[in-house]
């Protein structure tokens, strides 16, 4: 296998950051191909902190090419700035590590505005609880040919240009939000300026990415996000505003679809979701607090408190699906000690009938209520464990029973944060 896709299979937060992590050391080329800054990557590396937004998770391993695909929104200003702070931290980032697009949209300080002027505007029920961050309407105008993008920034005339086709959608919107209008020549000058930063980075990515992949280089997709937030197969409106699934790598960075050899799910023992939106699994109660704070769910983002719920098998049989996932990885199992027993759930139940997916509607959503299983627990920690044997026959029961349900095998379990708690059963890279 030599190009791995990592995906989340549920709604982000899976783990992916080190997962993405540890497989980036098998790794030549790490790109990201969708999103946004409005991800959040935690990479715990010897006791050292890396968060990161923007930049792929190969930039903290020396001797690899990270890559931000087209596929991408970038925020230039926001790029800048984490590439100093990832600086400070010692990592060494240069075009020779680095490599942007030249036709990734760019992501503007309007964008940013809109997407929390409309959050505000919302009425109760209508507010996706987005990060915030711009994305949404950066996507829009990608998609309504609007977009200032990487390339425009090398030419004063054409980056005028774009800014004006811009603002002619979004004067007369602001004005409709009440919002004071653009100040068309400050945010010229501001893109002037931050363009000499940019710049250097941008490549004709597919180009290199083909060359790459032709002479046998190993490429690592990084998904941000997850696929329940995707645009088409997410829980719609409340996704983000991207393709999520894995299809989108190949788009993303403009590479064939066959060039996706093993595409890994990152899942977790249990179910998270920040924003608004359906949650069939959701537990208000106790044990709902309980996952919440043993699994310190807080978005690295936003800080905001995640909703924290039972492993849902049925909406993961629908994203191991929607992307073809080969293997999943599973991660954060000892949030799961110490509880007596533990709930999976298997199907749903819409008006006495049994569905084995979640429908589209929304009202059908609405009335969906999760059929249970129930497994035994266990009250030994699986913290830090290496092998199958350190886990306690009922943690290797509910992972074993997680895998016949999502038909999808395991190939990697993460048992702490730190990259060498992890259990190898197939090597994603594996020829
Ligand atoms: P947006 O991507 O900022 O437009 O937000 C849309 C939805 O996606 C909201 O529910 C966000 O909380 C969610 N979201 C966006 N990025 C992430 C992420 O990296 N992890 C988890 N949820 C996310």
């Amino acid at each position: 296998m030599a190009n791995v896709v990592v995906v989340g299979a549920q709604w982000g937060d899976e783990g992916k950051g080190k997962i993405v992590d540890w497989l980036s050391e098998r790794a030549d080329v790490i790109a990201r191909f969708q999103g946004g800054h409005n991800a959040g990557h935690t990479l715990v590396i010897d006791g050292k902190v890396y968060k990161l937004n923007a930049l792929p998770s190969g930039v903290v391993r020396g001797g690899k090419l990270s890559v931000i695909g087209n596929g991408v929104v970038l925020d230039p200003w926001h790029l800048v700035r984490e590439i100093a702070a990832i600086r400070d931290q010692g990592v060494e980032i240069t075009p020779e590590t680095l490599m942007i697009a030249e036709n990734t949209p760019l992501i503007l300080p309007i964008h940013g505005e809109l997407d929390r002027a409309r959050e505000e505007a919302a009425s109760a029920g209508t507010k996706i609880g987005t990060t915030g961050r711009g994305i949404g309407p950066a996507y829009e105008d990608k998609v309504g040919r609007r977009s200032v993008r990487v390339a425009d920034l090398a030419d004063a005339t054409t980056l005028a240009s774009r800014v004006d086709r811009a603002l002619q959608h979004h004067n007369p919107l602001r004005r409709g939000l009440g919002i004071a209008e653009v100040d068309r020549d400050a945010l010229i000058a501001q893109l002037n300026e931050i363009a000499q930063q940019i710049l250097p980075y941008a490549a004709p990515v597919w180009k290199v990415l083909n060359e790459q992949r032709k002479s046998g280089k190993r490429i690592l997709f990084e998904g941000a996000q997850g696929a329940l937030l995707d645009i088409d197969f997410g829980t719609y409106p409340f996704v983000t505003s991207s393709n999520v699934i894995a299809g989108q790598a190949a788009t993303g960075v403009g590479i064939g679809p066959g060039s996706i050899d093993y595409v890994l799910g990152i899942v977790k023992a249990y179910t998270t979701r920040v924003g608004e939106g359906p949650f069939p699994t959701e537990l208000t109660d106790a044990d709902g607090q309980r996952l919440g704070e043993r699994g310190r769910e807080f978005g690295t983002v936003t800080g905001r408190k995640r909703r924290c719920g039972w492993f849902d098998a049925a909406l993961l049989r629908q994203t191991c699906a929607t992307s073809g996932m080969n293997g999943i990885a599973l991660t954060k199992l000892d949030v799961l000690d110490g509880f007596e027993t533990l709930k999976v759930c298997v199907a749903y139940d819409l008006d006495g009938e049994r569905l084995d997916y979640l429908p589209t509607a929304a009202e059908q959503q609405r009335r969906c209520v999760p059929v249970y299983e129930e497994l035994p627990g266990w009250s030994e920690s699986t913290e830090g464990a290496r092998s199958w044997a350190d886990l306690p026959a009922n943690a290797i029961k509910y992972v074993r029973r997680v895998e016949e349900l999502i038909e999808c095998p395991v190939a990697l379990l993460s048992t702490s944060p730190e990259r060498e708690d992890t259990i190898l059963v197939t090597d994603p890279f594996a020829d």
